[in-house]
């Protein structure tokens, strides 16, 4: 075996990570990355380097698990939901459940709960229930808390920031409990080939299978698929594409905002 496939397989034993599932070049790149930081210029190196530092695990488990994310990134697509999506959605039923998929440090989901919180405000009788996942569980426990400096809710509005946010001593704010009530976080692999829940009406997974093969991102749509309801929508990120296989599966809604509808 060479020193790249050893230490992916080390990898895969310590983080439990199927480096497999994801781009070649993709941790390649990653574990370049980590090499220059810590001064190691063979994968031989840095696999010696891992086993003798072992806080250097984390450190590469946070390069593989790139956590960017903001705020209502992409408005046109809440705009989208906001207007369009979850308002038919209340017109079947009375209470939605949405798994938001790979949702980082949680601006994501609880942009999305700001949108339904003002439909609900306006519909009362209707409920929602978002369940929010991550592998990394460093961002899972900062999605948690909900604290956010000013700089991360520039795109948020006052009456949004003065509803949803008690301002803290140190300047930073936090996601009242009001807001956070409507969403459950938990720690949850996407290549594990498990939904996290079924019976879902729309899975919001964007910005996440940018470094998977095409073999799971079929595979994960497949899941997704299983898991929503009839007529269900699955959003992806604006820079990613169904697979071949995938597209008997879904029907484009909105093309450009990576819409899609769950065919049965
Ligand atoms: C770039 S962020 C996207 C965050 C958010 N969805 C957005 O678009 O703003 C990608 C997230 O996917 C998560 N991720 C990567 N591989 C994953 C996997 N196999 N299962 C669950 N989450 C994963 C990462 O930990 C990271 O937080």
């Amino acid at each position: 075996m060479d020193d790249f496939a050893d230490l992916k397989q080390f990898i895969e034993r310590t983080l439990g990570m199927q480096c497999s599932n994801y781009k070649e070049d993709y941790i390649r790149r990653r574990l370049l990355s980590r090499m220059r930081s810590t001064g190691n210029e063979t994968f031989k190196d840095y696999h010696q380097y891992l086993l003798a530092n072992p806080p250097e695990l984390e450190n590469l488990r946070n390069a593989l698990t790139i956590n960017v994310t903001e705020f209502f990134r992409d408005n046109e697509v809440y705009e989208c939901m906001r207007k369009d999506i979850l308002p038919l959605l209340f017109r079947q039923r009375k209470q939605l459940r949405i798994w938001c998929a790979g949702c980082s440090s949680g601006e994501e989901p609880y942009s999305l709960a700001m949108i339904l919180s003002d439909l609900i405000l306006q519909n009362p009788g209707m409920t929602a229930r978002i369940i929010a996942t991550d592998i990394d569980k460093n961002v899972l426990a900062k999605a948690k808390d909900g604290i956010y400096t000013k700089k991360a809710m520039v795109k948020l509005s006052e009456a949004q920031v003065r509803r949803h946010f008690n301002g803290l001593p140190d300047g930073n704010f936090q996601v009242k409990p009001s807001l956070k009530e409507m969403i459950r976080f938990q720690p949850h692999d996407l290549m594990s080939g498990v939904p996290v829940s079924r019976w879902l009406d729309v899975i919001i997974c964007r910005n996440v299978t940018i470094y998977f093969t095409e073999k799971q991102k079929d595979a994960l749509a497949k899941m997704f698929h299983g898991a929503l309801v009839s007529g269900g929508f699955y959003i992806m990120g604006k820079t990613e594409y169904l697979g071949r296989t995938s597209e008997s599966m879904f029907a484009p809604y909105e093309s450009l905002q990576k819409i899609f509808k769950k065919k049965d």
